[in-house]
């Protein structure tokens, strides 16, 4: 968390206290850094050094307009997988030609839209979509550019909910029928192919997985061209993992090296794209959360926070680690091992187990790394409002999300007519 540091007992984002974005904002509350995310995305696009590529940041980990907007500025590209992201991009600045479609279950509506907006290409999932987006181009006259996301079939050594290139998924196209999909889409006439695709995961450790993939993508290339197919890009997708806990993933640098040798070294000079999420926002983020209660039950403390799995799902989802931390170190009350849990009505509304703290209630504790798939995936469960979402520059910090109130909650919803 370098751009979340503590000064002295109090921790900051860049250069605010975030207990003052703690009192004047309110909790549960997001907050991330603007300068974390600017040198998360700086280091992917360093690490290409000379290799021509496109860093398509998958909007799904974190939608935010201002996030949006910040990587816009940088000259981002953008990876979607609905109609509602392609909407965000454009808002906060994204060029349509800079933005790839991901997505099992793209819809007419959602492709016709696409293809209004002109964007840069379609990674299509299945030899049926290919023929739906035919026919939507061919009734807007114009030709749709495609990748086939081929499923490489490896294992990407992760939980098993975020493994997405292993043949027995819904992902993609199986290698086996990645030939055949391209002939289909080669005598397509409103079909243009531009590139292959592939994605195999999220919350990766370890380079070989990608590197797996990158030489059956290169392979594939190759037999593409005897076919008389030519590619123009490589796109091996998103999924670089971080550090939680204990996990020690390559460096975004490490890793897209490793890749661009792979692939110059095969005599292949194409454009690679990348389609990470989590490494540009993970650790750009914490989420902040207020201590209601402290109280023990059969001999177990329970720190019962203001935050709950409604906005912040990982750990109850996927059993995930992430570090929680007081945003004031205390030295009047001796630490104690609490379980740090929500207000849903859920025993599985566990934010951390176990977690040593020297707190009081209503103390304030941040749990880190919360900038990917932490907002996108709130919910109104238990009629519970959204949190804000803060965004802090240098010694600044704007609310780039006012929290949901209760009338936003109620106001798509309606009583029966009476009769
Ligand atoms: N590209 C495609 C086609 C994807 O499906 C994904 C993520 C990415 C890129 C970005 O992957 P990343 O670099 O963020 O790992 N909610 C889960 C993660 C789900 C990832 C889904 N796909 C979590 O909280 O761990």
């Amino acid at each position: 968390m370098a751009f979340f540091q503590r000064r002295n007992a109090e921790l900051y984002a860049e250069h605010v206290a975030l207990s003052t974005i703690a009192e004047q904002v309110g909790t549960p509350c997001y907050v991330y850094s603007r300068a974390q995310i600017e040198s998360n995305w700086r280091d992917y696009d360093q690490g290409f050094g000379t290799h021509p590529h496109s860093i398509c940041y998958a909007v799904k980990a974190n939608s935010n307009l201002a996030v949006l907007g910040v990587l816009a500025e940088l000259g981002s590209w953008f990876d979607i997988v609905s109609a509602g992201e392609l909407e965000r991009v454009l808002l906060a600045g994204g060029r349509a030609d800079h933005i790839v479609f991901s997505g099992v279950a793209k819809t007419h509506d959602e492709l016709q839209r696409a293809l209004r907006a002109g964007i840069h290409c379609f990674d299509v999932e299945s030899v049926e979509e290919l023929s739906r987006l035919n026919r939507i181009a061919q009734n807007l006259e114009q030709i749709a550019p495609v990748a086939v996301r081929v499923n490489p079939d490896v294992d990407a050594k992760t939980h098993p909910y975020i493994a997405t290139g292993l043949k027995q998924t819904k992902f993609g196209v199986s290698f086996d029928e990645a030939i055949a999909a391209y002939r289909k889409a080669k005598v397509l006439n409103n079909i243009q192919i531009i590139g292959v695709a592939a994605h195999i995961g999220s919350q990766i450790t370890e380079a070989a997985p990608f590197l797996s993939a990158l030489e059956r993508l290169l392979a594939l290339v190759k037999d593409l061209k005897g076919e008389g197919i030519h590619i123009k890009h490589l796109d091996i997708g998103g999924g670089l993992g971080i550090r939680y806990h204990t996990e020690s993933p390559p460096s975004s640098q490490q890793l897209i090296a490793s890749l661009v040798h792979v692939v110059q070294t095969s005599g292949c000079s194409l454009p690679l794209y990348v389609e990470p999420g989590r490494s540009i926002v993970g650790n750009a983020g914490v989420l902040l959360t207020k201590i209601e209660y402290l109280k023990s039950n059969a001999g177990k403390n329970y720190a019962v926070v203001d935050a709950g799995l409604n906005d912040l799902l990982r750990p109850a989802l996927y059993g995930a680690w992430q570090n929680i931390v007081p945003l004031r170190q205390r030295s009047d009350v001796e630490p104690a091992t609490y379980d740090i849990v929500g207000p849903v009505c859920e025993t599985g509304d566990l934010l951390g187990s176990q977690r040593k703290l020297a707190v009081c209630s209503q103390d304030v504790l941040a749990i880190a790394d919360a900038g990917a798939y932490g907002y996108v995936m709130s919910s109104n469960y238990n009629s519970r409002l959204r949190s804000a979402e803060v965004m802090v520059i240098g010694d600044q910090f704007h609310i780039v999300r006012k929290r949901e109130t209760i009338n936003e909650l109620l106001a798509a919803e309606s009583l029966l007519p009476a009769n």
